[in-house]
């Protein structure tokens, strides 16, 4: 399934101050695909997600959603998942609450919140207050968020963090069976072994890219180990490289 262009990075970059967060970052992402957007912490993926969802502002070049910067997008809500860091229920909600607000405001009725709990298996949890909840439990809420429009295309900052190991297989299981319906994922992450076993296309980035291209031409077939690759590419584990400098 090598489908059309559903996002677009073009030089995309970003300061912060005279630091530069992202420099330069271009790279497109095809319908049907799982792609994995890799780097150390602090390399610029969040960073770069964010200036695709319009929630941080470039400092140079553009990202295109579907053809469109996703602030012009027509129904960016409904064709586009997101769980990113920082967008947090309120602690005093429970889950299904929250997402029948969300379901609200998408115009789905309130049962398809009551799927979503279901498909990330919350639903024996769903009615307590989300400020009792633990890391994974956050992060199942986040993703149930992310798939309640039955988006096109899902957007993911980081969501295996704070899995437990039934949630990273059923993470990895979800994914794959969205990418069989010809849904597209862009999924950011630190952790290779995980990425390894889920995604069909790495992109590297540390503040500049390194690498957009399949999994299997990354690892040539799968001779190669990932985390050796991943490092030839960003440096060695012990050089910190984006000082911004
Ligand atoms: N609002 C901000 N103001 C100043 N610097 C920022 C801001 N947001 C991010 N940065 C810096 O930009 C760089 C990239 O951060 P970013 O969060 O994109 O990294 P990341 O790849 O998502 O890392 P992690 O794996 O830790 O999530 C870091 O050096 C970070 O300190
Ligand atoms: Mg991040």
């Amino acid at each position: 399934m090598n489908g059309d262009c559903v996002l677009g990075l073009r030089g995309l970059t970003k300061r912060f101050g005279t630091m530069t967060a992202v420099e330069d970052v271009s790279f497109e992402v095809r319908s049907g695909r799982v792609v994995g957007l890799l780097g150390r912490n602090g390399a610029g993926k969040t960073t770069s997600l964010r200036m695709l969802l319009g929630l941080t502002r470039a400092t140079a070049g553009t990202a295109t959603v579907f053809g469109h910067p996703y602030q012009d997008l027509p129904r960016a809500a409904h064709r586009v998942g997101v769980s990113m860091d920082g967008i947090n229920p309120l602690p005093g909600t429970t889950a299904r609450r929250e997402l029948r607000v969300w379901a609200r405001a998408l115009g789905l009725p309130s049962s398809r919140a009551d799927e979503v709990l279901g498909q990330v298996g919350l639903d024996d949890r769903a009615d307590r207050r989300v400020k009792g909840y633990s890391t994974g439990m956050k992060q199942r809420l986040a993703l149930a968020t992310a798939l309640l429009p039955d988006p096109e295309l899902l957007v993911l900052d980081e969501p295996a963090n704070g899995l437990d190991p039934d949630g990273i297989r059923w993470l990895r299981t979800t994914l794959r069976s969205l990418a069989s319906e010809g849904r597209t994922v862009l999924v950011s992450s630190h952790l290779l072994a995980e990425i390894e076993q889920t995604v069909d296309d790495v992109v590297v980035v540390q503040r500049t890219l390194r690498y957009a291209g399949s999994l299997d031409e990354l690892t040539s077939g799968g001779t190669r180990a990932l985390e050796d690759r991943f490092f030839e590419l960003v440096g060695s584990p012990t050089v910190r490289e984006n000082t911004g400098a």
